[in-house]
């Protein structure tokens, strides 16, 4: 049978019933490709999840399909939310097909090109903010406190309802659980809801463990790091530019139940990371998606990360979203050549 989307594919798991209007663009069922070129470098046994194969192409589909299938069921007739850019697109998208009006709130001047194109063409009102991501998050809870607007942003817990699944299959495809699940952290919803995943699968579904819990964040933007809020947090990972996450204690509680890590990896290590992904792997993530993969090659790097071990690492968001940064890393493109093969091959050094 062809992918139903995550709501009818894992219900029994999630917060719906009969009467909920399932809003879905296909979601989830994406790739776990094994990583070769990861895996030699790190002596484990490397996958990646590859969440920019959803619908709109990050790992926010999954908890946008439950956040607005169940604001159509409470009668909700707008929806907002706060965003770096991805979250926007995924409720831009999932709220119109719903037919409920999107409104997102983004940092002025900070969002990709093509997440900007993403909410605009999916009809959103999209209003940008003399602020950062944490200013916009509390205008966008302020509003649904006092306006007719439902929240989708992941604050809101069916967000993490759905984004669980994503462990789901992970368990799935593997057969349990890795060693360890590695991934960008952000505003901290995800780290939360792959934990809450593995939790529930290993209480009452196929896996017999949950993973150590590794999450990474960009060191100019690390606040679960360094324990405090950061008032200006700075990447060039712009999906992870958060310097007050919502999902604090959650993402906390995660690393110690699961003996797992929350560390800090350069712009630099994401950079080559992202590199690494595109032209070794063949996977085309934006900057920040490759954060995981960065602190994996990290740890590996600096002698702490055992051998052998089996790790899933989610890259979060894909590639073509936030172009820039692959132009700008790779050598620039050669000189226009006449439509003519012997020029062409010379270009070239055939022959
Ligand atoms: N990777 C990408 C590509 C993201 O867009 C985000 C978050 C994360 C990782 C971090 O996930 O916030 O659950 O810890 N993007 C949000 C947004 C903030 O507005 O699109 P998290």
């Amino acid at each position: 049978m062809a992918w139903r989307g995550v709501i009818e594919e894992y219900r029994q798991w999630l917060p719906v019933d009969a009467g909920t209007p399932v809003v879905t663009l296909g979601e989830g069922g994406t790739p776990l490709l094994p990583a070769p070129r990861l895996s030699a470098r790190t002596g484990c046994e490397v996958y990646v999840k590859v969440e920019g194969m959803n619908p709109t192409g990050s790992f926010k589909d999954r908890g946008m399909t439950t956040a607005i299938s169940l604001a159509k069921q409470a009668g909700a007739e707008a929806v907002v939310c706060a965003s770096t850019g991805n979250t926007s697109s995924s409720a831009a998208a999932y709220a119109t097909r719903a037919g409920l009006r999107p409104v997102v709130l983004v940092p002025a001047g900070k969002i990709a090109l093509g997440k900007l194109a993403q909410a605009l063409a999916h009809g959103a009102t999209q209003l940008p903010v003399e602020g950062n991501f944490d200013d916009c998050l509390r205008l966008a809870r302020e509003l649904a406190e006092k306006f007719p607007v439902a929240l989708v942003n992941s604050v809101n817990p069916v967000r993490l309802q759905g984004q669980k699944t994503a462990a789901f299959e992970v368990v799935d495809v593997l057969g349990d659980a890795p060693d360890i699940h590695a991934l960008p952290v952000g505003n901290a919803g995800n780290i939360s809801a792959y934990w809450l995943g593995y939790q529930e699968y290993a209480k009452e579904g196929p896996a017999s463990r949950t993973p150590r819990m590794f999450g990474f964040q960009a060191a100019g933007a690390a606040p679960l790091v360094l324990g405090a809020p950061v008032e200006h947090p700075d990447t060039i990972a712009s999906a992870i530019r958060i310097g007050n996450p919502a999902s604090w204690d959650l993402a906390v509680a995660a690393r110690q139940a699961s003996a797992g890590v929350i560390e800090a990896v350069t712009d630099e290590e994401i950079l080559v990371a992202h590199r690494i992904l595109s032209a070794e792997e063949g996977v085309f993530v934006e900057p920040a998606s490759a954060a995981g993969v960065a602190g994996v090659l990290k740890l590996a790097r600096e002698g702490r990360l055992e051998t052998g071990l089996r790790i899933a690492i989610t890259v979060t968001g894909h590639g073509l979203k936030d172009p820039d940064w692959a132009v700008k890393a790779a050598p620039p493109l050669p000189d226009p050549v006449a439509a003519d093969v012997l020029a062409v091959a010379e270009a070239l050094s055939f022959g």
